[in-house]
């Protein structure tokens, strides 16, 4: 049989280094990707999954281990190989390679682990492992390490050792990043719960206060009755003039009271979430809201199917000072009309409450939902600037956002959304 032509040694060796080319090609895809993934991850466990996947993949490894240093201790925090290693042990640093490459900053590339004094040989005894590379994560002071094992003899390229370094400074970044994004959050969760805590107390401050103040207000109100029903006429004209004044006084007194009070009850009141049809409760409000009133009262467009998740009573409360508002503020143009409807934006539903009524500058929008804050004055329309505060806690409990667009004499329009009911409604 003839021999078969031999091929050209030149050639042989340059589809070798197309091979080695393709490869180190795909390996350099790998590590961007995993560089990628890794500058996103805001967990731990993110990272451990990110670096248990990548170490192995990038350079064909049959093991690898990812290990944390935990004061003297190394913890095989995880591993991904072709039969069980050491994950979830902990062993002292100085009794381990990855120990050994944590403390000294270095990697270690060893190519037969029972020849090598830096190695104990019994852990190994019953794995695969015959050669391995251990590099640290961060050179200063390293807070981890990652395993590459072989289950033949192996002795690791320099193009292999380099992919796990770069894989190691990437992860050393996202383990910082991680660290930062933890205590910036146990920052953020500190100060809410301080916040919260001194809003409760102002609240329970206010409840108390206002609680209190209501006793002396009704003797002075008594008192005030008293002294107009069997002194009036020895008080002279000027004399009733003042006392009326000071009954007038305790009158708005009692109201802001009443108010605070009620404003306190709403921030406490303990939530009953169901489904709450809007659309019925609306025209019911506005029953109420146009009985006894004059001719002028403005046409409610109620739109149908309006349903939401909540607390029925307080939504009630919402629809009833909105609806208001708008009767009140477009009490002045003839012919009027106010629009209760919902869209959908996405996922969420915004409910709004349109007028076209005396509006508002926007310039002054910051102020609307602060407690006895008003835009317009009593002699325009009479009010206690309380309604609105009331409206926005209740949205806030609710989980959802108020807010308002208007110009002036041109009407203004109220949104608002329940956000507990894209994670509760069925
Ligand atoms: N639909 C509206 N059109 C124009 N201005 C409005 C409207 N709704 C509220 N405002 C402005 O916002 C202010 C705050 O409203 P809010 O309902 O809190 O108080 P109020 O209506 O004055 O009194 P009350 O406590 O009796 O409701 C009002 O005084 C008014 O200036
Ligand atoms: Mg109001």
């Amino acid at each position: 049989m003839a021999a078969l032509p031999q091929k050209p040694i030149l050639l042989d060796s340059a589809s070798a280094k197309l091979r080695r080319l393709q490869r180190q090609n795909a390996a350099m895809k790998r590590l961007v990707g995993a560089v990628q993934e890794l500058s996103l991850a805001r967990t731990l466990a993110t990272v451990q999954a990110i670096v248990r996947r990548e170490a192995r993949e990038l350079t064909g490894a049959d093991g690898a281990t990812f290990v944390l240093r935990e004061g003297d201790k190394c913890f095989y925090a995880d591993e991904n190989a072709i039969a069980p290693l050491w994950k979830g042990q902990r062993f002292p640093l100085s009794a381990c390679i990855s120990g050994w490459a944590m403390l000294n900053g270095q990697t270690a590339v060893i190519e037969d682990i029972y020849s090598d004094s830096r190695v104990p040989a019994e852990p190994y005894r019953p794995t695969f492992v015959k050669s391995l590379v251990m590099v640290p994560v961060r050179t200063e002071k390293p807070i981890a390490a990652i395993g590459n094992y072989w289950a033949k003899r192996h002795r690791a390229t320099p193009g292999e050792i380099e992919l796990l370094q770069a894989l190691a400074n990437t992860t050393a970044v996202a383990l910082e990043n991680v660290q930062l994004y933890t205590e910036l959050e146990n920052r953020v969760r500190e100060r809410t719960a301080q916040l919260q805590q001194a809003n409760d107390e102002l609240q329970a401050f206010s409840y108390s206060v206002s609680h209190d103040l209501r006793s002396p207000l009704q003797n002075i109100a008594g008192y005030s009755e008293l002294l107009a029903q069997d002194h009036s006429s020895r008080l002279g004209e000027k004399g009733r003039r003042y006392l009326s004044g000071i009954t007038t006084g305790t009158h708005q007194m009692g109201q802001l009271i009443n108010d605070l009070l009620r404003l306190a009850k709403v921030s406490h009141a303990e939530l009953k979430f169901e489904r709450v049809d809007l659309t019925a409760l609306a025209r019911d409000v506005v029953e109420h809201i146009r009985f006894g009133r004059d001719e002028n009262a403005p046409e409610f467009r109620i739109q149908d199917g309006i349903e939401a998740h909540g607390d029925e009573g307080l939504l009630r409360v919402v629809v009833e000072n909105l609806l208001s508002n708008a009767r009140k503020y477009s009490a002045k143009k003839p012919k009027a009309s106010v629009e209760f409807g919902c869209i959908s934006e996405g996922t969420e539903k915004v409910y709004f409450v349109r007028d076209a009524g005396a509006g508002f500058d926007m310039k002054h929008a910051s102020r609307l939902f602060a407690p006895f804050q008003r835009l317009h004055s009593q002699q325009e329309f009479p009010g206690h600037g309380i309604g609105l505060a009331t409206v926005r806690r209740i949205i806030h409990r609710h989980g959802g956002l108020i807010w308002a667009q208007a110009a002036v004499g041109k009407g203004a329009i109220f949104f608002f959304t329940l956000g507990h009911e894209a994670n509760t409604s069925e």
